[in-house]
């Protein structure tokens, strides 16, 4: 069984690749563009010996997402890491209608994760939503697309939140999985505002990529679905990520919109 990493041809998402394919495991490469992902697929064949599965989509075109689902039918998947994200210079609307960063961090994300859950059934299949809860951050149910008031900053955070937002409703719908459904601070760029060319440190990365593969396979995480965790230890959530009412309209929301039948709640709030 292999693990799909999306956005793997860059910083986090590529040190996860070649961490896990330094441990054994089969890895899955996504990425928008086939050049990046050749680079970072021939990276990780000279740690395993063999070119990974690559597979391209641009989540700025939510066809791409569902189309790259289609190509992972079949085997189960033993787990998804979602490390994608962009930081836009100005609003923007993708193809699809929706706002750049929120379709690229967090519809497009969903989309592929709700497709993907029939292939995550194993035990102990995992999800992982690399994705810092950032101080202060709202969400405004009624403009979640920020068409009325748009920051660089905010629009990333926003993301970042209902990323969040989403493990925790999903693990209340999946029942404790599988898949297990968590969310991860890297921990490394926690102060605001993020400059764009500052990158972590390569240290700072490494860290954070063997804190992915922890959450993958510690024997522990298993039964914590919907939990927060930074540097291998639950991290406490701010109460808005996990409050059941927002949780339930982020969810509905994003299935109405993304045309995904929605899953019951399992289980308690
Ligand atoms: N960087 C930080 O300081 C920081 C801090 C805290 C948390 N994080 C989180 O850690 C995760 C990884 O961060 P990172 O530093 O590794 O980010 P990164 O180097 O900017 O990598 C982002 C990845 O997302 C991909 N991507 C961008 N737009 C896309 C699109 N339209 N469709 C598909 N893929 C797209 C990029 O592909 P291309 O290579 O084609 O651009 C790249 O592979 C993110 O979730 C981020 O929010 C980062």
């Amino acid at each position: 069984m292999a693990v799909l990493v999306t956005g793997a041809t860059s910083a986090l998402g590529l040190q996860t690749a070649l961490d896990l394919a330094a441990a054994g495991l089969e890895v899955v490469l996504h990425g928008r563009h086939a050049g990046a992902l050749a680079s970072a697929a021939a990276r990780v064949a000279e740690v395993s010996g063999s070119t990974p599965r690559q597979v391209t989509a641009d989540f700025a075109v939510l066809a791409d997402v569902r189309a790259l689902a289609r190509r992972l039918e079949g085997p189960p998947l033993e787990g998804l890491v979602h490390c994608e994200e962009t930081l836009e210079p100005e609003r923007g609307e993708t193809r699809d209608f929706h706002e750049r960063t929120w379709q690229i961090g967090h519809l497009a994300p969903f989309l592929l994760t709700h497709l993907m859950l029939p292939a995550l059934r194993a035990p102990g299949a995992r999800v992982v939503f690399v994705a810092p809860l950032l101080p202060d951050t709202w969400i405004r149910l009624a403009d979640l697309e920020m068409e009325e008031d748009w920051d660089a900053w905010e629009a990333y955070a926003r993301v970042k939140l209902a990323d969040v937002i989403l493990a925790v409703e999903l693990a209340r719908r999946l029942g404790g999985g599988p898949p297990t459904v968590v969310a991860f601070d890297p921990g490394y760029a926690r102060a605001p505002p993020p400059d764009p060319v500052v990158r972590p440190t390569r240290r700072a990365v490494r860290a954070a990529a063997l804190d992915v593969i922890w959450l993958l396979t510690a024997g522990d995480v298993r039964y914590t679905s919907g939990r927060y965790y930074c540097d291998r230890r639950e991290a406490e959530m701010a109460p808005i990520a996990r409050d059941p009412a927002l949780g339930r309209a982020i969810y509905e929301i994003g299935c109405d919109v993304l045309d995904l039948a929605p899953l019951p709640r399992a289980g308690p709030l």
